[in-house]
Protein backbone atom coordinates (compact mmCIF):
# COMPACT_ATOMS: atom_id res chain seq x y z
CA UNK A 1 0.00 0.00 0.00
CA UNK A 2 1.03 3.74 -0.96
CA UNK A 3 1.89 5.32 2.45
CA UNK A 4 0.66 8.70 1.06
CA UNK A 5 -2.23 7.36 0.02
CA UNK A 6 -2.90 5.23 3.52
CA UNK A 7 -2.35 8.86 4.93
CA UNK A 8 -5.23 10.72 2.58
CA UNK A 9 -7.29 8.01 4.01
CA UNK A 10 -9.53 7.77 7.07
CA UNK A 11 -6.31 7.16 9.07
CA UNK A 12 -5.13 10.77 8.51
CA UNK A 13 -7.07 12.58 11.04
CA UNK A 14 -6.29 10.71 13.81
CA UNK A 15 -2.58 10.36 12.99
CA UNK A 16 -2.73 14.44 12.56
CA UNK A 17 -4.44 15.03 16.01
CA UNK A 18 -1.75 13.21 17.40
CA UNK A 19 1.46 15.15 15.95
CA UNK A 20 0.73 17.89 18.26
CA UNK A 21 1.24 15.17 21.30
CA UNK A 22 5.05 14.40 20.95
CA UNK A 23 7.88 14.26 18.60
CA UNK A 24 6.23 12.30 15.98
CA UNK A 25 5.13 13.48 12.20
CA UNK A 26 1.95 12.08 11.03
CA UNK A 27 4.27 10.72 8.55
CA UNK A 28 6.62 8.92 11.47
CA UNK A 29 3.18 7.85 12.90
CA UNK A 30 2.14 6.11 9.30
CA UNK A 31 5.66 4.83 8.62
CA UNK A 32 6.01 3.06 11.82
CA UNK A 33 2.35 1.47 11.67
CA UNK A 34 2.92 0.62 8.09
CA UNK A 35 6.35 -1.55 9.37
CA UNK A 36 4.18 -2.95 12.40
CA UNK A 37 1.00 -3.64 10.91
CA UNK A 38 0.76 -2.07 7.68
CA UNK A 39 -1.32 0.31 9.58
CA UNK A 40 -4.30 -2.15 9.82
CA UNK A 41 -6.83 -0.24 12.19
CA UNK A 42 -9.52 -2.91 12.31
CA UNK A 43 -6.95 -4.99 14.79
CA UNK A 44 -7.79 -5.69 17.83
CA UNK A 45 -5.88 -7.30 20.83
CA UNK A 46 -4.39 -10.62 20.01
CA UNK A 47 -1.55 -12.39 22.19
CA UNK A 48 0.21 -9.45 24.29
CA UNK A 49 -0.07 -6.76 21.80
CA UNK A 50 -3.32 -4.35 20.93
CA UNK A 51 -4.29 -2.21 17.42
CA UNK A 52 -2.05 -0.76 15.01
CA UNK A 53 0.96 -0.28 17.02
CA UNK A 54 0.87 -3.53 18.17
CA UNK A 55 1.10 -1.84 21.74
CA UNK A 56 1.74 -4.27 24.72
CA UNK A 57 0.64 -3.12 28.12
CA UNK A 58 4.10 -2.59 29.62
CA UNK A 59 5.06 -0.06 26.62
CA UNK A 60 1.09 1.57 27.51
CA UNK A 61 2.08 1.90 31.10
CA UNK A 62 5.71 3.27 30.26
CA UNK A 63 3.95 5.73 28.27
CA UNK A 64 1.62 7.01 31.11
CA UNK A 65 -1.06 5.07 30.76
CA UNK A 66 -3.22 7.54 28.09
CA UNK A 67 -6.93 6.80 28.12
CA UNK A 68 -9.62 7.25 25.62
CA UNK A 69 -11.74 10.76 26.98
CA UNK A 70 -14.25 9.40 30.24
CA UNK A 71 -12.15 6.18 30.64
CA UNK A 72 -9.66 5.96 34.00
CA UNK A 73 -6.28 4.45 34.14
CA UNK A 74 -7.07 1.81 36.93
CA UNK A 75 -10.08 0.19 34.60
CA UNK A 76 -10.36 -3.19 33.37
CA UNK A 77 -10.19 -2.52 29.77
CA UNK A 78 -8.45 0.62 29.42
CA UNK A 79 -5.54 -0.69 27.84
CA UNK A 80 -7.46 -2.43 25.29
CA UNK A 81 -9.35 1.22 25.15
CA UNK A 82 -7.01 3.06 23.69
CA UNK A 83 -4.53 1.37 22.19
CA UNK A 84 -7.18 0.04 19.38
CA UNK A 85 -8.38 3.61 18.89
CA UNK A 86 -5.98 5.26 16.51
CA UNK A 87 -5.69 8.40 18.09
CA UNK A 88 -5.26 7.36 21.70
CA UNK A 89 -2.68 4.74 20.19
CA UNK A 90 -0.75 7.28 18.33
CA UNK A 91 -0.71 9.73 21.60
CA UNK A 92 0.42 6.19 23.54
CA UNK A 93 3.63 6.32 20.63
CA UNK A 94 4.08 9.58 21.12
CA UNK A 95 4.38 9.92 25.17
CA UNK A 96 6.49 6.60 24.80
CA UNK A 97 9.00 8.70 22.39
CA UNK A 98 8.69 11.59 25.07
CA UNK A 99 10.30 9.40 27.54
CA UNK A 100 12.65 7.52 25.78
CA UNK A 101 13.65 9.57 22.79
CA UNK A 102 17.38 9.18 22.21
CA UNK A 103 19.89 8.52 19.07
CA UNK A 104 19.64 4.51 18.58
CA UNK A 105 22.42 4.62 15.59
CA UNK A 106 24.24 7.08 16.67
CA UNK A 107 23.85 9.22 13.71
CA UNK A 108 23.89 12.74 15.51
CA UNK A 109 20.55 12.91 15.29
CA UNK A 110 17.37 11.90 17.10
CA UNK A 111 14.71 11.01 14.38
CA UNK A 112 12.38 8.95 12.70
CA UNK A 113 15.20 6.18 12.35
CA UNK A 114 15.57 6.21 16.06
CA UNK A 115 11.52 6.39 16.98
CA UNK A 116 10.99 3.17 15.03
CA UNK A 117 13.94 1.43 16.83
CA UNK A 118 12.18 2.74 20.27
CA UNK A 119 9.20 1.17 19.17
CA UNK A 120 10.68 -2.15 18.05
CA UNK A 121 13.12 -2.53 20.64
CA UNK A 122 12.22 -0.43 23.52
CA UNK A 123 13.82 2.46 25.58
CA UNK A 124 16.95 0.46 26.65
CA UNK A 125 18.79 -1.55 23.64
CA UNK A 126 17.32 0.52 20.57
CA UNK A 127 20.89 0.28 18.79
CA UNK A 128 20.34 -3.34 18.75
CA UNK A 129 19.61 -5.33 15.01
CA UNK A 130 15.83 -4.74 14.21
CA UNK A 131 13.65 -7.52 12.85
CA UNK A 132 14.67 -7.29 8.72
CA UNK A 133 11.01 -7.48 7.31
CA UNK A 134 10.00 -4.49 10.11
CA UNK A 135 12.90 -2.54 8.94
CA UNK A 136 12.43 -3.15 5.14
CA UNK A 137 8.88 -2.17 5.69
CA UNK A 138 9.52 1.04 7.75
CA UNK A 139 12.72 1.88 5.10
CA UNK A 140 10.72 1.55 2.60
CA UNK A 141 7.77 3.80 4.12
CA UNK A 142 10.14 6.60 4.75
CA UNK A 143 12.01 7.11 1.43
CA UNK A 144 8.62 7.37 0.02
CA UNK A 145 7.67 10.29 1.97
CA UNK A 146 10.74 11.60 1.42
CA UNK A 147 10.52 12.11 -1.98
CA UNK A 148 7.32 13.06 -1.65
CA UNK A 149 8.64 16.47 -0.05
C1 LIG B 1 -6.70 -6.31 9.12
O1 LIG B 1 -6.79 -7.15 10.22
C2 LIG B 1 -7.93 -7.96 10.23
C3 LIG B 1 -8.00 -8.68 11.56
O2 LIG B 1 -6.83 -9.42 11.78
C4 LIG B 1 -7.85 -8.89 9.03
O3 LIG B 1 -8.99 -9.73 8.98
C5 LIG B 1 -7.77 -8.07 7.75
O4 LIG B 1 -7.57 -8.93 6.63
C6 LIG B 1 -6.63 -7.09 7.83
N1 LIG B 1 -6.70 -6.19 6.70
C7 LIG B 1 -5.65 -5.92 5.94
C8 LIG B 1 -5.87 -4.92 4.86
O5 LIG B 1 -4.55 -6.44 6.10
Amino acid sequence: MVPALLLALALFAPLAAAQQTGPLSVECLGCICEAVSNCNRTLTCSGDVCGLFRITWAYWSDAGKPVLQGDNPGADGAYARCTVDPYCAALTVQQYMTKYSQDCNQDGQVDCTDFARIHRLGGYGCGAPLDPVYEQKFVTCINHVQTLG
